[in-house]
């Protein structure tokens, strides 16, 4: 039987400067027992006896998926529906409404666009399009808005796509909620239903990149519990970004634990972890 791979110091430190380069996620050195854990059977499935072979195959390797399975592995995507509700709250009584009467006076016939970078499963996302069906009703919503939900793990994506949850993961939505979005599979499954998946467009993307693709901003980007694992310089290199990408008027929501520097700033404070880009 082959034995488990051990991770040294200089294998771990390599890995973690190419998740950092790569991904933006600063693995600390307190870290390399997780990454053992999470990498050990990976280096075992390549049939590599080390890491240090392991690595020289993710530079390796053309096709990318190498590094999609490093970063599958390696993300932290833990999330719930209404983890941290201040951010629904806002959305649904202010952000949302103020929007969509700027857009309706300004007769561009523009859609409220919303982009939830770092989604995971698609909690997030899910619960956004809800609030806009709460707001708008099903007709306007699907007409008047439109949600562009991302990741790096091709993994959560499919789970977000499947819209399928535990009992525990809507543990913090009310019941009526639940019931109107949601079908119940069994005691314990959950699905979304399809009317509140159409207005989602859930799709892979690096917040890395240099350049996004998108040919037109945002008026509400949500980009909550990502920006914890980079580093300072990567994270004001992303929010500079937002900024870019962001309408006038336009909103970014954070997580509760992140915050802007005030100095490299554009943005104006709103309330705890909420900015809003000035006109
Ligand atoms: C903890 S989850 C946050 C989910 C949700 N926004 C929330 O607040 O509950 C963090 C997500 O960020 C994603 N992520 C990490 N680095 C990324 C990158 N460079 N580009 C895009 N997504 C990234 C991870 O895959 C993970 O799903």
């Amino acid at each position: 039987m082959m034995e488990m791979p051990e991770l040294l110091e200089k294998d771990f430190e390599k890995i973690r400067q190419l998740v950092h380069d790569r991904f933006g996620i600063s693995l600390g050195p307190h870290k390399r027992s997780l990454v053992l854990g999470r990498l050990q059977k990976v280096v075992r499935a390549y049939g590599f006896r080390s890491f240090s072979e392991y690595y020289d195959y993710l530079l390796k390797d053309q096709s990318g998926e190498a590094l999609n399975t490093l970063i599958n592995r390696i993300s932290t995507n833990h999330t719930y529906f209404n983890r941290e509700p201040n951010h629904f709250a806002f959305l649904e009584e202010k952000a949302i409404p103020d929007l969509l009467r700027r857009l309706q006076s300004n007769k561009k016939k523009e859609v409220l666009r919303i982009w939830s970078a770092g989604c995971s499963s698609g909690e997030e996302p899910y619960q956004i399009a809800m609030i806009l069906i709460g707001v708008l009703g099903l007709l306007d919503a699907k007409k008047k808005s439109a949600i562009l939900a991302t990741d790096i793990s091709e993994i959560v994506l499919e789970k977000a796509k499947q819209g399928k949850y535990s009992k525990e993961n809507l543990s913090n939505l009310d019941a009526t909620f639940v019931e109107k979005y949601f079908a119940k599979e069994d005691h314990e499954k959950f699905a979304v239903k399809p009317f509140v998946k159409e207005l989602i467009l859930f799709r892979r993307l690096n917040l890395m990149r240099q350049q996004f693709p998108f040919k037109r901003r945002f008026h509400i980007i949500i980009c909550r519990n990502v920006m914890i694992y980079f580093d300072t310089e990567t994270k004001e290199q992303l929010i500079q970004k937002f900024y870019n990408y962001l309408e006038p008027g336009g909103y970014l929501m954070i997580g509760h634990s992140e915050s802007l520097s005030h100095h490299n700033s554009y943005f104006k404070y709103v309330q705890p972890a909420i900015y809003v880009k000035e006109d």
